[in-house]
This record gives structure tokens, C-alpha cells and sequence, in this order.
């Protein structure tokens, strides 16, 4: 029989339906909550509230585990390509040859931006955040491509999807180099997404930048790690957006713009900048552990802490990993690295951060790869913003395809003033 939750209210009792997810999760249904009662329920931070069922992304933030499309990150990171985890993203199966290849062709076909875009990326001062440039370049790309106004069609989907992943890394490197000044590179057909990517960062007309297997392995492991994360800040944006029916490319600017904060993916940026201003007070980081427990401080030790993982950041410790092996590879001691590790390892023998269950994250160890690999800290959202496209197209297609899918419209619990009348603006006198 299944299971139902009982509810007292007022003089009613009220039986709700429990939903229980492929892994065993448990939802009370509330959906007839309001029409039946007359109440809500709230939720400050959602902390509580299942906001959708979805197939594409299992957590147990408990236990630590990560799962795309029921196969288990840790496996995903050491067999698979940001590409084909892309594709089992948003298709739901690891692709065969044929689909890998057809997918894979479609985003060096699409890699280009149309010539009139250079004329964007040249108005936006050098001092622009590559993540405003990001976002609205995104929007700006949707206007070269008219049919995706018509909303989702499943018979032109996967172009539009090949389209945005590949295009929003011509994009984000063509951002950084117009932020230098530097000419800017076009990809190259013979190279793979994330190689590609890497050259039009780091090429110059005169000379080809020399691409180191370790190198792209580690990027492109980035990428894949942040591909997807359930029903996140940007991702629920996402889904938010999407269920206006709004078309994938307004989605998925709206997408970076919640991202871009820094208690999101803006914490990559905020770790690197944490830790170069650890090393520069001289402080081996007991100071700033002593700063980010007091709450008057203002700062917090950024990288540490989620809202889900209670445990540990599965993704961490792959990263934790590839950082080391990536630094020993090219021969860089990175003071901020060992200033890390200090950091990790006081803080987790600290009863502030145990008791509160705060584990190093994803960004924590992400920004000293990726400065390794020579990517400014400006850069390192937008480094985020390219792995998690495939995720937030999945979500987008999910909503799509949900027969009867509603817009999203959250309630609240109204706590401003009463009803009052109109005073006109020569009688009004001045309050606090
Ligand atoms: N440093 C110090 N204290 C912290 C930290 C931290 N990084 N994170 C949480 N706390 C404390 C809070 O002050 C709070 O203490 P209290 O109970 O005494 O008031 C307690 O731990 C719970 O924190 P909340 O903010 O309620 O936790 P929440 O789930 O809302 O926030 C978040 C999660 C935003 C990730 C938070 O841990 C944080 O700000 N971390 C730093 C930023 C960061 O690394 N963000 C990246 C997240 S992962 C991602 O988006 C890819």
C-alpha cells in the first residue's frame, strides 16, 4: 500500500499522498495543500521543498554520493569526457559511436559566432566581468538564430542545444580576449571541445599555444564535474525561466546571472581571492579560520560548506586529487595550494565547522587548477557556466517534454502592511 502523511488542521485531517523517488526518497504531495485548506506552506530557502521531479540527477548529501543519470560521478570522472557526459545528460544514456560522433560533430560545426557578434564583445569596457558578458552575449547569439523563438521543437532541439554548449565557449573566450586586447582566435575544426577552448584562450596569430594532454584531462574534468547538480540556484533559475516557456538561449543567460553570486559559483573566484589575501597578510590561515567563525567578521571561508552535502563534496575530492596530480605534472608550487590544505585541515578539527557539518566543496580546490593552467580568477564562473550548460539543458528539455507541465509560481506569507488609503502627496509628512 502506499505510504500517505496525516495532517491535523484546525478541525480538518487532511491525508497526503507520499511520492517516493527511484532512490527512496520521500515527498509529502502537498499540491491540493492550499485548495483544500486554504493554507501554504513556507519554507524560507527551500531548504524543505522538492520543487520538481526529475530523472536527470540523484544527490544523498548525506552519504556523499553524486549520481548523472544513475551512474556515479567517481566513474563518470575517470571513464568518461565532459562531451559524452553531456550527452547522457541531456539524453538520459551514455551515447553509442555513432551518437558520441554525430553529437561531437554537431558542436565543432556550430563553434562559430557570426562575424557581427566581434562588434558586441568590442563595446563592453575591459574592465566588463566576463559573467555580464557571458550572460548577455548569450541573449545576443539567440538573435542570429530565429527559430528558437518558437519555443522547443523537438525535431530542431538537438542542434539548439549543440549550438549553446558549443558556442558559449567561443563566447567565454573571446571575452577574455578582447578584456586584453589580444586578436581574437577562431576554433580550429581538428580540436576536440575542451582543446578548443583552450586554444582560442591561449593562441596567438604567430603561434599555436602548446596543448599538454594533462592539461586538457584536467579542464575538461572540471567541466564534467560541474555538469550538472539538481535543483541548485541557477538550475531551479533555469527551470523558473523555462516554465514561461521562454526559449533555451534566455534560460540559460538567466542561468549565469544566478550563478555568478558569490555563495554559488562566483565561490570559485572568492576562494582564489581568499587565499591570495591569506598569503599576502602572511597569515598561514589560523587568522582567517578564527575571522570566518566569527559571525561580526563579515567573511566567510569560502569553498567550505553546502547546502545539501553534509558529509562531503564528492566532486572535492576528485579535485582535491587531480589538483595535486595536475600541479606535479607541470612542476608548480603553488604557495596557495599549501595554504589550502592548512586551511582544510585545521578546519575540519575545528567543532565550529564539524558541528556545522562544513566540508570542503567543489570550488575549493577548482581556482588553483585552473590558475595553474594559467586562467585568470575572473574567468573561473564562467570556467563553471560552460560545465553546467549541459545540466541546465537537460532541466529545460525535462520541463519541455512534462505533458502539462505549469509555469513556476511560488507563493508567499504576505508580512507588510495592512490595507491603507491613498494620502496625496501634499499631506504626507515625512516617517523614519
Ligand atoms: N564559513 C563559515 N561559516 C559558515 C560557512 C562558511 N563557509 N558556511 C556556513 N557557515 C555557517 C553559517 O554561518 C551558519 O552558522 P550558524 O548556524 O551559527 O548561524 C551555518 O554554518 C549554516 O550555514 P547556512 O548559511 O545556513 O547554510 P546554507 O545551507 O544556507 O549555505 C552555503 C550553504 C551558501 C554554500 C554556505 O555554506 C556558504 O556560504 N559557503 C561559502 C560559499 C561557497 O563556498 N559557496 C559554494 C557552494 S557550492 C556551489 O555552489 C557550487
Amino acid at each position: 500500500m502506499s505510504k500517505t502523511a496525516k495532517l491535523e488542521l484546525e478541525s480538518k485531517s487532511l491525508t497526503l499522498p507520499v511520492v517516493v523517488g527511484s532512490e527512496g526518497e520521500h515527498g509529502i504531495d502537498i499540491s491540493t495543500l492550499r485548495q483544500q485548506t486554504g493554507y501554504i506552506t513556507l519554507d524560507d530557502g527551500y531548504g524543505n521543498t522538492g520543487s520538481c521531479s526529475s530523472k536527470i540527477t540523484f544527490i544523498d548529501g548525506d552519504k556523499g554520493i553524486l549520481q548523472y543519470r544513475g551512474y556515479p560521478i567517481e566513474e563518470l570522472a575517470l571513464k568518461s569526457t565532459f562531451v559524452e557526459t553531456a550527452y547522457l545528460l541531456i539524453y538520459g544514456e551514455l551515447p553509442t559511436v555513432a551518437q558520441l560522433n554525430h553529437f561531437s560533430n554537431l558542436l565543432t560545426e556550430n563553434e562559430m559566432l557570426h562575424e557581427n557578434m566581434k562588434r558586441h564583445f568590442e563595446s563592453f569596457p575591459p574592465s566588463a566581468h566576463p559573467m555580464a558578458i557571458l550572460s548577455s552575449m548569450i541573449n545576443a547569439t539567440s538573435c542570429y538564430h530565429p527559430r528558437l523563438m518558437e519555443g522547443y521543437k523537438a525535431e530542431n532541439f538537438t542542434l539548439q542545444a549543440a549550438r549553446l554548449i558549443s558556442k558559449v565557449r567561443t563566447i567565454a573566450a573571446y571575452s577574455y580576449r578582447q578584456a586584453r586586447g589580444f586578436p581574437i582566435i577562431y576554433p580550429k575544426t581538428t580540436y576536440k571541445y575542451t582543446a578548443n577552448f583552450l586554444h582560442m584562450l591561449f593562441s596567438q596569430p604567430y603561434r599555436d599555444y602548446e596543448l599538454k594532454p594533462e592539461v586538457v584531462r584536467a579542464l575538461d574534468l572540471i567541466f564534467l564535474l560541474h555538469a550538472d547538480h539538481e535543483q541548485n540556484c541557477s538550475t531551479s533559475t533555469v527551470r523558473m525561466i523555462a516554465s514561461s516557456q521562454a526559449n533555451l538561449f534566455a534560460c540559460a543567460a538567466g542561468g549565469v546571472c544566478a550563478l555568478w553570486g558569490p555563495l554559488h559559483g562566483g565561490a570559485n573566484q572568492a576562494v582564489i581571492e581568499m587565499l591570495e589575501d591569506i598569503h599576502k597578510s602572511g597569515d598561514d590561515g589560523s587568522r582567517f579560520i578564527a575571522a570566518a567563525k566569527d559571525k561580526t567578521s563579515g567573511k566567510r571561508l569560502m569553498g567550505f560548506g553546502h547546502r545539501v552535502y553534509k558529509n562531503y563534496d564528492p566532486r572535492a575530492k576528485i579535485i582535491k586529487e587531480q589538483c595535486d596530480k595536475l600541479l606535479s605534472v607541470l612542476h608548480i608550487n603553488d604557495p596557495l595550494l599549501d595554504i589550502a590544505k592548512h586551511l582544510e585541515e585545521a578546519a575540519l578539527r575545528d567543532s565550529y565547522f564539524v558541528e556545522r557539518k562544513l566540508y570542503p566543496n567543489v570550488d575549493f580546490y577548482s581556482g588553483i587548477i585552473m590558475r595553474a593552467i594559467g586562467i585568470p580568477p575572473e574567468m573561473f564562473t564562467v570556467i563553471f557556466a560552460i560545465g553546467r550548460m549541459p545540466g541546465w539543458i537537460a532541466n529545460y528539455k525535462e520541463i519541455a517534454e512534462t505533458q502539462g507541465s505549469r509555469i513556476y509560481r511560488p507563493r508567499q506569507i504576505y508580512t507588510g502592511p495592512t490595507i491603507r488609503h491613498f494620502v496625496p502627496l501634499e499631506q504626507r509628512t515625512q516617517k523614519a
